[in-house]
């Protein structure tokens, strides 16, 4: 598809009205505040192809699992966010007429997502069958200042004619999931009612009993004069406002609709419509200017934090910028109970569930742009999840030990196919990893005592379980897994999957030793409850000792699984082109048995365990396996592209970069308007700053290794290390690190140490 974004530093930007991209743009402009989110679907009546999508975080329904053939240990379930109340609904009728983009001729339009400041914009020019030309300008967002509010500004300008408009403001609950196992409705209705100029639909789950009201207030004016409504309907789950709105040619009609959306998941569930009428009251008290420069304020500080600025390259800039900008929609973690779906706000496909792209590819961008308690939060989601984690673990028939979820909403799995479910279970080290991550980068020991040690002697439990020595060989093994890349499901001996579980045994003991030093009693107390034996502890050691890594001894690479060599070896470079993708073009059995690589599986060890090889090893493997994977999952090629850059292959640093930076802006996959790739955003973000940066933290230093593409004149990025905001620029021929707080912090850079006193500079020559 070609691609029909503007090019813009800081802002998304449609030019002319193409009904074909019309679900694509429904997606690229999504706007979510990490509460709820929507879909950038028309406010007035469309009746072309489109995608209507409006969802509250953390309100999700049980959908009963299909699946063409039983496996005992299925999840019944699939948990999926709903898609809830259109709470942004006008139905625009001028002088009879309804005014339908899809109907209408239509010209100057326009559509704007504006990251710098948060809000979406749209402009048209429509001339109707009756001859009626207008003018529409609208602009709405979720706000960041008071989360359960949404405000739309709509202005109407008739052009060359005076009449009527009849303007229906409504709300409405009667939606249904586009994906909805068996075409069944999710919600009821519970009450609807309508007075003056407000409204309030209130729907309930049919399961779960999640309870959302949603009330709004609209106000129209025909040059500063209020118009009161003519009428007010309801009918189940819906209620409407209804206004006949004087038009004058060249004068603007303006329309402002409030609404706030409160559920029971943040309060009482009698409480919902008291509670929606404060938060309607402040909001209409503030008025739409001035919720929209609070708006600007807090993206200004979400900007302060996060920002990347590449100098040189614009569309390279503008798709940074979005996914810096669709990440901080998704997820504000304030609340532990949330997380980060593969599509965030802006579609239905993943079912707005937890999968281990959480802990592998979006945690490091939350730990280095905000708060630590906003990365903490995603572990304690994890932990809260814990007790769940065992019951899956039992369940498949596990004595002890806990497994996370390959998808979830509650902690209870989702999934439901065999050779993912039951055998990708290599994300259990990635949250192990993610506890990792999170005291290597943040300093914040406390968390292990705290609860990261539950998890991981949980984990480390299972792992201990799910192994097996084959004495004959002397050895323990894995068998039956599915390892990072999908591609090859079922083998015995995932080079990954082994090492994670190895590495989580070596990490969780490690982790129990530091716990015991420095907090005693803390340490004693843990054992006491989590009954941690010297028995499992001892045989932990010993699977650490006698683990089995699959091997290349003459090539000096790890091999990817069992018999991964005696697979027909090929390169991508060999294929042609027309079998690209390979998943629309193959058959699935030909793709298993080719050697073809998903994403990256040895190479993801070799980037989470990166401070465990030597630059050698990872040269070998990276020029091994790179050349056979086809990236055909988006979280792929960022592992790529970083390793790229600390092996000093610019050329496919830069590649493997573009491939994931525009990978919705261009709709590389052909699929965007499902939804974006969120959490593959992420990875686009760590591309920039653990690649090109070369960010690290070794033993609480911070080391940065920037190189630089040669398409850039330079890259600048934010990151909040141990209290310190830092902006590290890098050109051509310098590193500048900025230290734009009062907390003293030393950074390496090429690995010499430099103190950065508060509010101060360091230059260094690349
Ligand atoms: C990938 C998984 C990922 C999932 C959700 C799949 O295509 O192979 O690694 O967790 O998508 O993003």
């Amino acid at each position: 598809m070609k691609p029909y974004l503007k090019e813009h530093a800081w802002s998304i930007i449609e030019e002319g009205f193409n009904k074909t991209n019309h679900e694509i743009s429904e997606s690229v402009f999504s706007i979510g505040n990490g509460h709820m989110g929507q879909r950038a679907n028309f406010e007035e009546t469309y009746s072309g192809s489109s995608l209507q999508g409006s969802y509250m975080a953390g309100v999700y329904y049980p959908d009963k699992t299909r699946v063409g053939w039983w496996k005992n240990g299925y999840p019944e379930y699939f948990a999926k966010v709903l898609n809830a109340t259109n709470w942004i609904g006008l139905n625009i009728v001028i002088n009879g007429e309804p005014l339908d983009l899809h109907t209408a001729t239509v010209k100057n339009f326009k559509r704007e997502l504006n990251m710098k400041e948060g809000y979406l914009y749209r402009t048209f020019i429509a001339t109707l069958s009756n001859g009626n030309e207008l003018k529409v300008e609208a602009t709405r967002f979720v706000s960041f200042a008071m989360k359960e509010i949404g405000a739309i500004e709509y202005l109407i300008t008739p052009l060359n004619f005076d009449g009527t408009a009849e303007i229906s403001s409504y709300l409405d609950g009667d939606i249904i999931n586009s994906d909805a196992n068996y075409d069944e409705k999710f919600w009821t209705g519970i009450t609807q009612t309508a007075e003056g100029n407000r409204a309030e639909v209130t729907v309930k789950t049919k399961k779960l009993d999640f309870v959302y009201t949603a009330m709004k207030e609209t106000h129209v004016y025909l040059d500063s004069k209020a118009i009161t409504p003519r009428s007010v309907n309801t009918r189940e789950k819906y209620a409407e406002v209804v206004f006949d709105a004087p038009l004058k040619e060249g004068v603007t009609t303006a329309i402002y609709k409030y609404a706030a959306n409160v559920t029971n998941r943040d309060h009482q569930t009698d409480a919902l419509t008291t509670v929606a009428t404060d938060r309607l009251n402040a909001a209409v008290a503030l008025g739409f200017a001035e919720l929209k420069d609070a708006q600007k304020q807090a993206w200004a500080k979400k900007w302060q934090d996060s920002d990347i600025v590449i100098e040189g390259d614009v569309s390279a800039q503008q798709g940074i910028r979005f996914n810096i900008f669709q990440m901080n929609q998704t997820y504000t973690g304030e609340d532990a109970r949330l997380n980060i779906g593969p599509k965030g706000f802006t579609g239905e496909k993943y079912g707005g569930s937890t999968y281990w792209d959480t802990e592998a590819y979006c945690l490091p961008f939350y730990l280095a742009t905000a708060d630590q308690e906003i990365p903490r939060n995603l572990l304690v989601y994890r932990h809260n999840h814990l007790e769940k984690a065992k019951e899956n673990a039992a369940k498949l028939g596990f004595t002890k030990g806990a497994l996370y979820p390959m998808v979830t909403m509650n902690g209870e799995e989702s999934h439901n196919e065999w050779e993912i479910t039951f055998e990708e279970i290599h994300r259990n080290g990635a949250i192990a990893y993610a506890i990792y991550n999170y005291v290597n980068y943040t300093g914040d020991q406390a968390y292990i005592g705290e609860r990261g040690i539950e998890v991981l002697v949980e984990i480390a439990r299972f792992w201990e379980e799910r192994v097996h020595f084959v004495p004959r060989k002397g050895v323990y093994m894995m068998h039956g897994v599915t390892g990072p890349n999908e591609y090859e499901n079922n083998v015995n001996n995932n080079w990954y999957t082994n090492r994670i579980a190895s590495w989580t045994l070596e990490y969780t003991l490690e982790a129990l030793a530091h716990l015991k030093a420095s907090d005693p009693d803390r340490y004693q107390t843990w054992i006491n409850q989590l009954n941690l034996t010297t028995d499992e502890t001892t045989k932990w050691k010993e699977i650490i000792e006698k683990i089995y890594y699959p091997t290349v001894e003459d090539l000096g690479v790890f091999e990817q699984a069992d018999n991964f060599l005696d697979k027909e070896i090929m390169t991508v470079d060999q294929l042609d082109d027309k079998h690209l993708p390979l998943n629309q073009n193959w058959s699935w059995d030909r793709i298993l048995r080719s050697c073809f690589i998903k994403q990256a599986d040895v190479l993801q060890g070799m980037y989470f365990l990166n401070h465990k090889y030597d630059l050698a090893t990872i040269k070998r493997n990276f020029d091994f396996y790179e050349p056979m994977t086809v990236h055909e999952s988006s979280l792929s090629p960022c592992v790529h592209a970083i390793l790229a850059c600390q092996l000093g292959y610019k050329e496919k640093a830069y590649e493997m970069y573009l491939r994931t930076a525009r990978l919705d802006l261009d709709n590389y996959n052909n699929d965007t308007e499902d939804g974006c790739h969120i959490t593959s955003m992420a990875g686009t973000w760590m591309s920039v700053v653990e690649g090109f940066g070369g960010m690290k933290v070794i033993d609480n230093q911070l080391y940065l290794n920037p190189f630089i593409p040669g398409q850039w004149t330079s890259f600048s990025f934010k990151i909040v290390f141990r209290g310190a905001r830092l902006m590290i620029r890098v050109t051509q021929d310098n590193v500048e690190v900025t230290n734009e707080t009062n907390v003293d912090v030393t950074v390496n850079i090429h690995n010499e140490a430099y103190p950065l006193t508060a509010n101060s500079t360091t230059s260094v020559a690349q």
